[in-house]
């Protein structure tokens, strides 16, 4: 059977002035479907100018290729509340990768690497311009759900929890070649640039559907937070990273995140409205996130003891 393709959506009707209304409700048709199949998509006209995608890869591989003396002065003291700048995944992890991890510009948080110049300043501004896709994509979504107008968007209206994860991954060897284990993204939305080597796979059906890499295409997917929303109306996707031979590989990734405070539980328009039981319990997303904090420094013995979104489902 040959392998189903990701389906890939032009949102440059978001972005065009004047009301196209029919290529935005296609737009809108192609992603609910997506999102109700398995949560991923890829987009083009997203926002993000291509110039800026390359200069940010460029400047990622430059930085990666560096000392590790080098990078880890740009790691946060172990005492920070918040684990921001350098760091490699331990020796005893499956994943094996190498990441920086920024919150929004203008958070106290952050430790941005001063090296090469001008890095600093594009991963900023890659920050400025996921977040504003993020936001027409939490809009899209809004409406694909039926929600009422900007839902989504008051419940969501702290930015200051949304992250971004620049990463490497070394090449696979002969005998090995994860590059980050199955997993859903505990999030709202992630947004993925991946390198032209791919390495990306989503799971659907019980099969694994490599990403192919396109230039200027970015990769959505789906996280838990809106699965709980929907009671599961919209899938969050799972996936993983497989690194391919021959190379390092590199991404970024930009996690359209929802404050610690704020509480989460299906939606009355998918359960009680309907009358359709609630698939989860509530909880303050901060817990949630907490305990997904935990699998990482506490590792548990066996994969099935890592808590996912299945540790809040009824039943
Ligand atoms: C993640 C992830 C994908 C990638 O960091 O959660 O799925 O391409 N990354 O690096
Ligand atoms: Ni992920």
């Amino acid at each position: 059977m040959p392998t189903p393709a990701i389906p890939t959506v032009d949102l440059s009707p978001f972005f065009t002035a004047g009301d196209d209304e029919s290529g935005r409700k296609k737009c809108k048709d192609m992603i609910a479907e997506a999102c109700s199949d398995y949560g991923f998509f890829q987009i083009v006209n997203h926002g993000v100018p291509l110039d800026l995608m390359n200069q940010a890869m460029e400047l990622s591989k430059t930085f990666f290729n560096y000392k590790d003396e080098l990078k880890r002065e740009c790691s946060s003291s172990p005492d920070s509340p918040l684990p921001a700048g350098y760091n490699k995944q331990p020796d005893h992890s499956p994943d094996k990768n190498e990441y920086l991890l920024m919150f929004p510009p203008e958070s106290p948080f952050n430790v941005l690497p001063t090296n090469p110049p001008d890095f600093r300043k594009i991963l900023e501004e890659m920050f400025k311009y996921f977040v504003k896709t993020g936001e027409i994509l939490e809009a899209i979504i809004n409406e694909c759900l039926g929600l009422p107008p900007n839902f989504l968007k008051e419940y969501n209206n702290d930015r200051s929890w949304d992250f971004m994860v620049t990463l490497r991954y070394p090449p696979a060897t002969e005998t090995e070649n994860n590059g980050i284990t199955e997993h859903e993204d505990g999030n709202l939305i992630t947004i993925v640039l991946q390198e032209d080597i791919g390495g990306l796979e989503v799971c659907k059906d019980g099969e694994w559907i490599p990403v192919i890499p396109s230039k200027g295409t970015l990769v959505v997917n789906l996280s838990d937070v809106i699965q709980v929303l929907s009671n599961k109306k919209f899938k969050s996707a799972t996936h993983r990273v497989v690194r391919p031979k021959g190379g390092h590989r590199h991404s970024y990734v930009f996690f359209y995140n929802l404050q610690g405070d704020k509480w989460v539980e299906p939606l009355p328009n998918f359960c009680s409205a309907i009358g359709v039981r609630p698939k989860y319990k509530g909880f303050y997303y901060k817990d949630y996130q907490a305990l997904r904090m935990r699998n990482k420094t506490h590792p548990p013995s066996t994969p099935e003891e890592i808590i996912r979104i299945g540790h809040y489902e009824i039943l």
